[in-house]
């Protein structure tokens, strides 16, 4: 996906609650660090922070309210409407909190990044951290992936690791896993954006044309400065 024209990378961001990593996003292409056009931003909830953080940045957002729709086949062919009308290159979801139809998935395939709060294969699903500490592993963290039809179980990217610290709650857990989040989408987002991650055609990830035996680890990655 390398640009020659040294375009920004289109992309529609997807989101139904706070908007934390929207926000992170945004703040690196502000730093001039993350070279994406974030067209418009498009939640499934009308009452969602992100929505309000998306418009204090200047970018357009829109609703696609779940609710008005019948199923989930037809919810998901307007928000592709939506989406497309935008004409991006890659669909962001970011704490978008919708099981996705095969058909809408099958749509964006090998072009939408979803993150994950958890080291998948481990955990996929809700609630995980708090799942994490009632099965008392020593680490956690979060990944970044290709979405596919299997729900958190597309090909893995990036991951970032933390502690589990005694005395975790799983609001301190989820903090600190939120704190690694933050790094590690944009820096997804970046490889994504220069052409250095893909999918390929059997739904394997690769990094720089080579298929990833493991996740690329973000200890010992150079961050974004933002
Ligand atoms: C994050 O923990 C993300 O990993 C998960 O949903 C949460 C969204 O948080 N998919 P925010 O809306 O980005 O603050």
């Amino acid at each position: 996906m390398s640009d020659p024209a040294n375009v920004p990378l289109p992309v529609v961001v997807l989101i139904s609650g706070r908007g934390s990593n929207l926000q992170a996003i945004i703040n690196c292409v502000h730093e001039g660090s993350l070279p994406v056009e974030i067209r418009a931003v498009i939640s499934n909830r009308p009452e969602a922070a992100g929505l309000r953080l998306a418009g204090a940045a200047g970018i357009h957002t829109e609703v696609i309210d779940h609710k008005e729709y019948s199923d989930r086949a037809a919810f998901d062919r307007a928000l592709q409407r939506c989406i497309d009308r935008h004409a991006p290159r890659l669909v962001i979801l970011a704490g978008f909190m919708r099981i996705l139809t095969p058909a809408f998935v099958e749509h964006y395939r090998g072009r939408m990044l979803n993150i994950h709060p958890s080291l998948l294969p481990d955990f996929p699903g809700l609630d995980t951290h708090r799942r994490v500490l009632e099965a008392g592993v020593a680490e956690h963290g979060a990944s970044v992936h290709f979405v596919t039809a299997d729900t958190d179980g597309g090909p893995v990217i990036a991951q970032a690791r933390v502690p589990v610290e005694p005395g975790d709650t799983p609001e301190s857990l989820a903090a600190r896993v939120l704190e690694q989040e933050h790094r590690l989408y944009p820096l997804a987002i970046l490889w994504y954006a220069l052409g250095r991650i893909r999918e390929d055609a059997g739904g394997c990830a690769l990094f720089d044309g080579t298929p990833l035996s493991a996740p690329v680890d973000m200890a010992g990655i150079e961050e974004l400065p933002c």
